[in-house]
């Protein structure tokens, strides 16, 4: 099916996300305390993972096939929760450093589900490189990204420097912190990414080299794996960071 590019998507939440896209093509941008509308077509949830639930509570239960989501961490057993797991899911490969700010994109952006090719199409005229993936490819990359927002977030509240100066400083503790959240993830049955993974995460930190990182949704995030074992590395650099707050 192929999907006209000026299909008027409604995007959720008015943060760095929700005004990029909103800004790719025709829109209807809902603020906080706005109704979701009822014309057809596709509904992005450009919330934090926390709101999730809220957000969900604003769009009738007729609606919920044309939910699109694109946050990042541990989110597979939310959807599962709430019989979401069939919704259009990206994980997006760029940067939005502030609110109005323009895309960097670090390009393997990957959507799935029914409007997986819509947003594809609309990422597109926004200058973001995207493709649409199976939910299992989809799934395996999910990994992936949270493993580098873990590990770049917590890299950067350590050690206060864009994503760009890690790779050149921090080259060490980057693969050890790799390691160690990969196994915790696969311990809990979450597919294990392939190939050169540290390379990925490498590769993809020097497109957007002056993104700053931090530590955010913790439960969704580095709390995650702290709940489930705490690895060496991993464990010592929580500590650090969480008692210089
Ligand atoms: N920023 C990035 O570069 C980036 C990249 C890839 C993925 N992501 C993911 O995208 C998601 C959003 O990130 P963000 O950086 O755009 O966050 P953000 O700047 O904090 O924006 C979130 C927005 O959601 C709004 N919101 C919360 N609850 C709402 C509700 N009930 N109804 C309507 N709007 C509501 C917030 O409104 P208020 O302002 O009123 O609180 C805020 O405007 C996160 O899960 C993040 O992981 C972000």
């Amino acid at each position: 099916m192929s999907v006209p590019a000026e299909t008027v998507f409604q995007v959720i939440g008015a943060g760095r996300i929700g005004l990029a896209l909103a800004s790719m093509g025709p829109s209807q941008l809902r603020r906080r305390g706005e109704p979701v509308l009822e014309v057809p077509g596709p509904i992005v949830i450009c919330a934090r993972n926390d709101d999730l639930d809220a957000v969900l509570g604003l769009v009738p239960a007729e609606r919920r096939v044309d939910l699109c989501f694109v946050q990042n961490g541990l989110l597979g057993p939310w959807f599962v929760e709430r019989g979401l797991t069939e919704a259009t899911r990206a994980l997006l490969y760029f940067a939005v450093p502030s609110r109005g700010a323009a895309v960097e994109d670090g390009g393997g952006t990957v959507v799935s589900g029914p409007w997986a090719e819509a947003l594809v199409t609309r990422l597109g005229q926004g200058g973001v490189a995207a493709k649409p993936v199976s939910a299992e490819r989809l799934e395996a990359e999910a990994v992936e990204k949270l493993v580098w927002s873990c590990v770049f977030g917590l890299l950067a509240e350590v050690y206060k420097a864009p994503v760009g100066q890690l790779i050149l400083d921090r080259r060490g503790e980057i693969v050890a912190l790799t390691d160690e959240l990969l196994a915790v993830a696969e311990e809990a049955g979450l597919p294990r990414p392939t190939g050169d993974v540290v390379g990925r995460l490498v590769a993809y930190s020097a497109k957007i080299p002056g993104y700053q990182g931090g530590l955010k949704e913790l439960p969704w995030r580095n709390g995650w794996f702290l709940a489930r074992r705490v690895t060496p590395l991993h464990g010592a650099l929580m500590d650090s960071a969480t008692a210089a707050r």
